[in-house]
């Protein structure tokens, strides 16, 4: 769609999968970057027909507001501010389905204080899928940072999953060794609504 996506293609399919099956109202993306990733997800609420984004981004590239735009439809609605604080709640309705893919500022920091904020819109229907949960793993390789050891959305989701129990991590037995950015960070409300395969 002329704009870049920041994931692996296995995981753009996991996220196809996991929305195809969820149905959300509302599809929070938090960081856009160059808003191939955005456009992908508007482009499944067109197939789904139902459903609309809201993307959230501190700084937006050239280009991407007008990209976003052209979908057309209100499909999409791009907040500029941070992630953490942004206002989303002001565009739903009550009892809307939300799916959250947290992908902005990946500090445990930031990661932990946009689970806080996101989780009370996510019930038992969807889900929160925190990206690049394998930062730590990343450390050691060319343009990695030392500091992405401790410091990194896995992190932050086990603090997360620490106070909440109320959430719990999405997983299964995997036949095949999977590659993913963000095998640890599918998190899902306990004890409601129906059981998903997300992955
Ligand atoms: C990893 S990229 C997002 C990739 C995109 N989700 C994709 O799949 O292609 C991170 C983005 O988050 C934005 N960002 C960083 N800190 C932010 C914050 N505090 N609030 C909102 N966006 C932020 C950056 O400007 C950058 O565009």
């Amino acid at each position: 769609m002329g704009r870049q996506a920041l994931q692996l293609p296995d995981d753009v399919l996991r996220l196809a999968s996991a929305i195809w099956s969820l149905r959300p109202d509302v599809i929070v993306e938090t960081g856009v970057y160059d808003g191939g990733l955005t456009l992908f997800f508007a482009s499944l609420c067109r197939l789904l027909d139902h459903g609309r984004v809201i993307a959230v981004e501190i700084a937006p590239r050239e280009g991407v507001r007008e990209a976003l735009a052209a979908e057309g439809a209100g499909r999409i609605t791009l907040l500029e501010c941070d992630s953490a604080t942004a206002p989303v709640e002001r565009l739903m309705e009550h009892g809307e389905r939300v799916f959250v893919f947290p992908d902005s500022d990946h500090s445990s920091e930031h990661v932990r204080a946009e689970l806080e904020h996101y989780a009370p819109l996510v019930d038992g229907n969807s889900m929160m899928v925190v990206a690049d949960t394998n930062m730590a793993d990343l450390a050691g390789t060319p343009e990695g940072e030392d500091r992405w050891r401790a410091d990194n959305p896995h992190a932050a989701v086990e603090s997360f999953l620490a106070a909440h129990p109320e959430f719990e991590r999405v997983s299964r037995p995997s036949v095949v060794a999977e590659v993913s950015y963000f095998a640890s960070g599918w998190l899902r409300r306990r004890g409601l609504g129906r059981a998903v395969a997300s992955r």
